[in-house]
C-alpha cells in the first residue's frame, strides 16, 4: 500500500465506499465527517457492508474485523494532520470543495497529497487554493467504489509526474484500473454518460415510453447491466444535476444542458436512493 494513512473527508455514498476500499486494501483510513451522526452511520454501514461479505463467505470473519479495526472516524478537521494522502468526497460544489482545500492544505502535513473525488469540477482550481498545487490531483471512484472496478486519475496542468504516479499506485493497490485522464469535465466517463442519462430524462419527459419501459429498453437493447432511471438514482439526483451544470457550464453543448424534470425532482427533494425517492421509490 503507498499510503499508510488515508484520510477522507465526506462520509456519504462515496466517502464510506472509499474508506471500505482503502482499508481493505491495508491503509489506515480516517474519515472526516461532518457530525457525529453520520460519522456513526458510516461506521454501521462498513459495518453492515463486512458482515454481509462474512456470510457470503468472499471474507473470513478475522480479515473482515481487521479491516473495521482500520477505520475510524472524526469530526475535527485538524485530525487529518499526520496524513499522507486525503481524498477529499464532498459534495459536488465547487466553492465547498475550494474552501477545503485551503483548510486541508493549512492542517495537513507538507509533502502529503491531497486529492479529490468530484466527477466534473476543475481540479486545477482547487489544486490552486493551496501552496502545493504539485501534490494535488484527481482520483475518481465509481459508485459503489467497492464493486467498480475503474478509478480516474485526473492530472491537473499543476500535478507532478511524482503525484500521478504515487496516485496510480494507490489506486492499483486497491484493486482498481487506473486511467489518466485530462482535467476538462466530465473526464471520460461522465462526459460519455451524462448525455445518455439526460437524454433518458427527456425522453421520459417527451412521452415516449414510461421510465420502467426505458429501463427495460436500455438493458435488453445495449446489454447495460441496470437503465438510466436506476442508474440515476444510485448516482443521485442532485449529484447528477451538478454534474450536468458543469459540463454545460465548460462546453455550452445543448446535450448537457438539464432537463427541467430532473431540476424540479432535485427542488422537491427526490434525489434517488439516498433520500427515499427518486425516479422509483424506495421506501418501501
Ligand atoms: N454518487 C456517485 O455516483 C458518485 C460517483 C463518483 C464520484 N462522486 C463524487 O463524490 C462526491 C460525493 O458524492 P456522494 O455521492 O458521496 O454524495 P452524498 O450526497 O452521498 O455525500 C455528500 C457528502 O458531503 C458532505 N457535505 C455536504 N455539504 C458539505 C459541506 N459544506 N462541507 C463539508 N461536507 C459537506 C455531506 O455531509 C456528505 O457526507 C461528489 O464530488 C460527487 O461528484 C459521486
Amino acid at each position: 500500500m503507498t499510503f499508510q494513512k488515508v484520510g477522507i473527508l465526506g462520509s456519504g455514498i462515496m466517502g464510506s465506499g472509499i474508506a471500505e476500499v482503502a482499508a481493505s486494501a491495508g491503509a489506515a483510513v480516517l474519515v472526516r465527517s461532518r457530525s457525529q451522526n453520520t460519522a456513526d452511520a458510516m461506521l454501521l454501514g462498513l459495518e453492515k457492508s463486512l458482515a454481509k461479505q462474512v456470510e457470503r463467505e468472499k471474507k473470513t470473519k478475522e480479515q473482515a474485523d481487521e479491516i473495521r479495526e482500520r477505520v475510524s472516524a472524526t469530526t475535527a478537521l485538524a485530525d487529518l494532520a499526520d496524513c499522507d494522502f486525503v481524498l477529499e468526497s464532498v459534495v459536488e460544489d465547487l466553492g465547498i470543495k475550494k474552501a477545503l482545500f485551503n483548510e486541508l492544505d493549512r492542517v495537513v502535513q507538507p509533502g502529503a497529497i491531497l486529492a479529490t473525488n468530484t466527477s466534473t469540477l476543475p481540479v486545477v482550481e482547487m489544486a490552486m487554493e493551496t501552496s502545493r498545487p504539485e501534490q494535488v490531483c484527481g482520483v475518481h471512484f465509481f459508485n459503489p467504489a467497492t464493486a467498480m472496478s475503474l478509478v480516474e486519475i485526473v492530472r491537473p496542468l499543476t500535478a507532478s509526474d511524482e503525484t500521478i504516479s504515487k496516485v496510480s499506485a494507490f489506486a492499483t493497490a486497491c484493486g482498481k484500473d487506473a486511467v489518466e485522464v485530462k482535467d476538462r469535465a466530465g473526464f471520460v466517463v461522465n462526459a460519455l454518460l451524462f448525455p445518455y442519462l439526460n437524454n433518458a430524462v427527456r425522453l421520459l419527459e417527451q412521452g415516449v415510453a414510461t421510465k420502467e419501459g426505458i429501463d427495460i429498453a436500455m438493458k435488453g437493447g445495449c446489454g447495460f447491466p441496470m437503465g438510466p432511471f436506476a442508474l440515476l438514482d444510485l448516482v443521485g439526483l442532485d449529484t447528477s444535476l451538478a454534474i450536468l451544470e458543469a459540463l454545460h457550464d465548460e462546453f455550452s453543448d445543448p446535450h448537457y444542458a438539464p432537463v427541467p424534470l430532473l431540476k424540479r425532482m432535485v427542488a422537491a427533494g427526490q434525489l434517488g436512493r439516498k433520500s427515499g425517492q427518486g425516479f422509483y421509490d424506495y421506501r418501501r
